[in-house]
């Protein structure tokens, strides 16, 4: 059930150039709960009430009642998130999204592109937990932009590294991993479009599943700002349907 709540920010730090880690206490056991791929709107309470419109991020982690989100600060939202104080409480609608991760694959491989990345972490430990295989693949324009590499080398083994300008890890796309996977089922992938766009016109023998991060006003099917197209040339909107969906879904 979606619930619409006020919680407590526990931390709110600044773990690269312009990315956060916030962790919330929703105050509830969430066990099982949220499924990976799932989302929330959030929004700070202001007293200006600006922006009025909550922003949309991934829920990246949830042990017990709290959930870990990253976020990159990149407008008028996301600055204003950043500079709430641990204690201060934040508005949150959630879990959102019906389209979710598949868990049944044993050899499963994540592409994260940028802060997309957040989009992938809870589908990881739960596959982890399933016993199933996962391969981590983590792409970002220059080393200073990979702010998630800590927390994805503390919970998977297999991580793998790309830079565009080759200032750490493989120089290159996280997609260019596609030419050396052998014996891989599925990709599980989230971050900007142009990756996605690259991986469903490269990623052939692969299931592949996408999370779309489209901008969202309302976050649960009503206003119609989020939609994409689907292959049968209707549209899908990625906060109800989505945000993930099987490559064979959509039209990129
Ligand atoms: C399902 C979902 C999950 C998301 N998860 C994360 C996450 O885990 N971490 C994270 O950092 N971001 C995530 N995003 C993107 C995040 O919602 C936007 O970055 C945020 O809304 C920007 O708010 P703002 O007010 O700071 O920027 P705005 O002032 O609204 O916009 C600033 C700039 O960012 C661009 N922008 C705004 N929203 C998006 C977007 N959705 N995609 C691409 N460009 C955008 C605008 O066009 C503009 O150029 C997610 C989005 C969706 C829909
Ligand atoms: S954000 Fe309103 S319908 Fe998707």
């Amino acid at each position: 059930m979606i619930k619409d709540v006020e919680v407590p920010v526990l931390t709110n730090t600044k773990i690269g150039t312009n990315t956060f880690k916030m962790e919330l206490d929703t105050g509830a056991d969430l066990s099982g709960k949220i499924k990976p791929g799932q989302f929330l709107m959030i929004r700070t309470i202001n007293p200006s009430d600006d922006p009025l419109i909550r922003r949309a991020f991934a829920i990246a982690d949830v042990e017990g009642g709290k959930i870990t989100l990253f976020y990159d600060v990149v407008g008028k939202g996301t600055k204003i998130l950043s500079l709430v104080k641990p204690g201060e409480k934040v508005k949150i609608l959630f879990p959102l999204g019906n389209g979710t991760f598949p868990l049944n694959y044993k050899e499963n491989v994540l592409i994260g592109g940028g802060i997309g990345m957040a989009g992938l972490t809870l589908l990881g430990k739960e596959l982890t937990k399933r016993g199933n295989k996962v391969t981590v693949v983590y792409g970002a324009k220059t080393k200073s932009m990979l702010s998630m590499e800590r927390f994805l080398k503390d919970l998977f083994k297999d991580v793998y590294i790309f830079t565009e300008d080759g200032s750490a890890g493989k120089k290159g796309y996280a997609t260019d991993i596609l030419s050396e996977l052998t014996g891989k089922e599925v990709i599980h992938a989230c971050g900007p479009i142009p990756m996605l766009k690259s991986l469903y016109n490269m990623g052939h023998g692969f299931k592949i599943f996408m999370s779309f991060e489209s901008p969202m006003a309302c976050g649960w099917g009503v206003c119609l700002g989020c939609v994409i197209k689907s292959k049968d040339n209707s549209f899908l909107r990625v906060c109800k349907e989505g945000p993930v969906f099987e490559k064979e879904q959509v039209i990129i």
